[in-house]
């Protein structure tokens, strides 16, 4: 079953703040996704394997650990996984950047899928889905279903809010996927909005309403 992680670094909890506050406005509401995005690549990055390699520094030849393994690759659920894209690749320069077009449906809540673009090598690729909202989960699950059937086979979910749903979703649909989060919220309205939650993650990023 896909482990749940929860960020729960003070840095990443006081930035969710103000994430949150309806009083934030679009620039710093982007700059705050921003950089909680840089601090979740930290964490969810804790388990990459090392390998020793041999330098020499200016005194003495001294043996000392890089990154080792698998090629990382980041897929954004667009339009609002976008926002956390810049932030992730601050940390993983070399990712490789995918592209899954998304969106909910107003009335039934059913993803629509209008874009998929994927770097060619993604079977090899630990591929890290971004999106700041997990919902009823529908638009992970349908992102998740898109990228198996093109090969993908490691891959981990990191959202900035996910309601217990969608995680439910998940761990039923793609149990092989672990889900990172800085926040698990309390329920989903009726609407299929998360509560407390952010509001509308895409709205607030970009400005529109
Ligand atoms: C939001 C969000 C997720 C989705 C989550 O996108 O960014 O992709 O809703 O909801 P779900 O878990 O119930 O599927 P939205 O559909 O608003 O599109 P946008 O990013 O283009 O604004
Ligand atoms: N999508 C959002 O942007 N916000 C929610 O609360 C739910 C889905």
């Amino acid at each position: 079953m896909s482990r749940v992680y929860v960020f729960d670094h003070p840095l990443i909890q006081h930035k969710l703040t103000f994430i949150r506050d309806k009083n934030t406005g679009t620039k710093e509401f982007r700059e705050l996704v921003d950089e909680v995005a840089t601090l979740m690549a930290y964490e969810i990055t804790r388990d990459m394997p090392l390998e020793e390699v041999e330098i020499q520094t200016p005194v003495a030849t001294c043996k000392s650990n890089v990154i080792a393994g698998k090629k990382v690759g980041l897929v954004p659920i667009l339009r609002a996984g976008l926002g956390m894209v810049d932030g992730v690749l601050k940390l993983i320069p070399a990712a490789k950047v995918g592209h899954v077009g998304l969106y909910r449906d107003p009335e039934t809540l059913q993803p629509v899928e209008y874009y998929v673009k994927l770097p060619s090598d993604v079977a090899e690729r630990e591929l890290i889905v971004i999106d700041p909202m997990l919902a009823t989960g529908g638009s992970a699950v349908a992102a998740i279903e898109a990228l198996k059937k093109r090969g993908a086979k490691n891959l981990k979910l990191m959202c900035l809010i996910a309601a217990p749903e969608g995680i439910k979703v998940i761990q039923d649909e793609h149990p092989d996927v672990d889900i990172f989060v800085a926040k698990v919220d309390e329920y989903l309205d009726d609407h299929g909005y998360i509560i407390p939650g952010l509001g509308d993650a895409g709205d607030r990023l970009y400005g529109t309403k």
